[in-house]
């Protein structure tokens, strides 16, 4: 996608469409931007009330002698109450109009803003923009009289006072590239995106960026370090694992160092205790947290981020075969701890307890922040509009989750009560994986932390109700959101290490 700034109005070149916006005034609309356009169509249809400027309402008018064929009238609602998403979802509704009508050049007046930086005010405006811009159609045949196919926006012109405005839309679409990134992993097929693909990816992004570094462990290597667990869960599979390590060195005279960790199930069946129909046809997003790591680090590594961060993928696929590990059977994690295992379906904890102990012990992390789809039951406690964030360290938990009002990718604290470790004492083992549905969510997250060094500050997110969803919502595409990229990618920023030099 193309981006370019313009200071002058007057100097806009030829486009699909120009986009003006207007907040909700008291009688009538009122202008957001200083341009002014002399056609006598805008003044009788802000006159008439048929366009009222209601936040993300679009009106397309068709007007001769500019450089656009049409004009979109943009509501962006009441004035004092323009916040960073309301304009992401104003900008968002105007981009799906413009995908529904095949457009693919835009000429995009800025609002005026005395409540928002300019920084806010343009990733408000860019991705609004370009967040809802993506389309996997790539398993679909081409028809060119599909009427329905996608026709992505190609060129993007801001029209803005703001001498930042590139500079800011330039970090919003690098950031997004990270977002669409993890969006194709996880769309992909469960065939193709396995864990030796994933393994290809990780190669793919140290060859293209000369501060990240790529390590793989293969089964034999794996079966070296004594991974039990994540072992176990590959037993079902025709696919050998994976132990996927990147590491980025941008601030390479700092010890700090963040380590975040993707569940990287690449098909989850439910192994032995199988799921249902109905409860595995999505089962292809189980590595979205694996998927987000990926795209956090491509983000990362465009926008050159003075930090040092460390994603860790265990991946494997969750299937059923005579191999299969058996529920009620004991096996020995890296950490040299035992578990009973329950119900097979309970393996993300499985594999993400070898990986944040294996973490712990070699990769020197000033903080932990793992990524899974873990729990059906987080989706049934917060739905689609926030993800679980279970941890041991508040001044953690509260940057993560302030990240998350920023980025409206928003987290919900739920307790890691001492009380949940109970159901999970073993008879024969030193723990055991899972105890029925209560508390499901906590006590997986009380499962992980068994397995995290106490001195390390450590947040579990459970992304299981927000990395994939079925209907697409406000400026987001249905299937894969690619949540926690902008998540973190916004936390990272914030590091106050991320600043130095
Ligand atoms: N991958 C699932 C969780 C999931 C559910 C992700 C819905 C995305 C959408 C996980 O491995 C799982 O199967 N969890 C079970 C645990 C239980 C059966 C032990 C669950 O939460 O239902
Ligand atoms: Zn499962
Ligand atoms: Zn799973």
């Amino acid at each position: 996608m193309e981006l370019v700034h313009l200071t002058q109005f007057e100097k806009r070149k030829k486009a699909d469409l120009l986009v003006l916006p207007f907040w909700k005034g008291a009688s009538r609309p009122e202008e957001a931007t200083t341009y002014k356009l002399q056609i006598p169509l805008l003044t009788a249809v802000l006159k008439m009330g048929d366009f009222q400027g209601k936040e993300g309402e679009v009106l397309f008018l068709y007007a001769e002698g500019q450089a656009e064929s049409r004009i979109a009238l943009l509501g962006l609602g009441p004035k004092d109450k323009m916040t960073l998403e309301s304009l992401r979802k104003s900008y968002g509704a105007l981009s799906k109009a413009c995908l529904a009508k095949k457009f693919k050049t835009l000429n995009v007046a800025v609002p005026l803003s005395d409540r928002l930086t300019d920084q806010e005010r343009m990733a408000g405006v860019a991705e609004g923009l370009l967040l809802p811009n993506y389309v996997y159609d790539r398993l679909k045949s081409p028809n060119p009289e599909d009427a329905d196919e996608a026709i992505l926006l190609q060129k993007v012109t801001f029209i803005s006072d703001d001498k930042n405005a590139l500079e800011h839309a330039e970090e919003v679409a690098a950031i997004c590239d990270g977002v669409d990134y993890a969006r194709d992993l996880i769309n992909g097929n469960a065939d193709e995106v396995t864990p030796q693909y994933l393994a290809q990816c990780a190669h793919g992004l140290a060859k293209e960026h000369k501060q990240i570094k790529t390590t793989v462990f293969d089964k034999k290597r794996i079966e070296k370090e004594e991974m039990g667990l994540l072992l176990a869960v590959n037993r079902g599979s025709a696919l050998e694992p994976a132990f996927i390590i990147m590491e980025y060195k941008g601030n390479p005279k700092s010890s700090d160092h963040t380590v975040i960790i993707g569940k990287g199930i690449t098909y989850d069946t439910g192994g032995l205790n199988i799921k249902p129909t109905g409860g595995m046809e999505t089962m292809k997003c189980d590595m979205s947290g694996a998927a987000a790591c990926f795209g956090t680090l491509l983000a990362v590594c465009n926008l050159g981020l003075k930090v040092n961060l460390t994603a860790v993928i265990p991946a494997t696929e969750n299937s059923v075969d005579a191999n299969s590990f058996k529920p009620g059977d004991v096996y020995r994690s890296y950490l040299g701890k035992t578990v009973e295992m329950m119900n097979s379906d309970a393996e993300g904890r499985l594999v993400l307890a070898d990986a944040l102990a294996y973490a712990c012990q070699k990769l020197k992390p000033t903080r932990i922040i793992d990524l899974a789809t873990l729990t059906g039951a987080i989706e049934i406690s917060l739905g689609s509009e926030a993800s679980g964030i279970m941890s041991t360290d508040d001044g953690l938990a509260n940057a993560l989750m302030e990240a998350g009002e920023q980025t409206f990718e928003r987290l919900w604290r739920m307790p890691l009560y001492d009380e949940y470790k109970e159901r999970l004492k073993s008879d024969i083992a030193d723990f055991k994986s899972w105890n029925g549905r209560s508390a499901s969510s906590c006590v997986a997250a009380t499962f992980l932390k068994f397995f995290v060094e106490d001195t390390i500050p450590w947040a579990h997110l459970d992304i299981a109700g927000t990395a994939y969803v079925t209907e697409p919502k406000k400026y987001m595409p249905k299937y894969a959101s690619g949540v926690g990229v902008r998540l973190l990618v916004e936390f990272l920023k914030r590091l106050p290490v991320s600043k130095r030099s």
